[in-house]
């Protein structure tokens, strides 16, 4: 009984341990339309270490390379959303 409450806390720290590294986007609309489908391929970190050099341009190439050149499965009608999330927080 001991060593499956140890088994326990040793899976229930390492959780807590991922989603203390997982990263936090700021709060904002078009947050989950940018969690959905921008998380699939790589992690949400390469959206704020971008953020320092692109504007709304920058990141609307940034939304359609994703798209035809890295094949990235997103609706049209989400790619606005993401645009104007990511210039909204994310722009300079
Ligand atoms: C189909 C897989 C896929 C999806 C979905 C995807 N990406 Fe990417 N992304 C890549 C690949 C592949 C690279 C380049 C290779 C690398 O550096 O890992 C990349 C690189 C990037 C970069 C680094 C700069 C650059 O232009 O190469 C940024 C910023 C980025 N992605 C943002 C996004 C955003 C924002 C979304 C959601 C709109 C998204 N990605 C969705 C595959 C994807």
């Amino acid at each position: 009984m001991k060593k499956i409450l140890l088994l326990v806390s040793i899976l229930f720290s390492l959780t807590a341990a991922a989603d203390e590294s997982a990263i936090k986007l700021q709060q904002g609309a078009g947050l989950d339309a940018v969690t959905r489908n921008c998380s699939t391929c790589h992690s949400l970190d390469y959206i704020p270490m971008n953020s320092v050099f692109q504007e709304r341009k920058g990141w609307e190439a940034t939304v359609n390379k994703m798209i035809k050149v890295m094949g990235a499965p997103i609706k049209p009608e989400d790619v606005p959303p993401i645009v104007d999330y990511l210039t909204a927080h994310y722009g300079k």
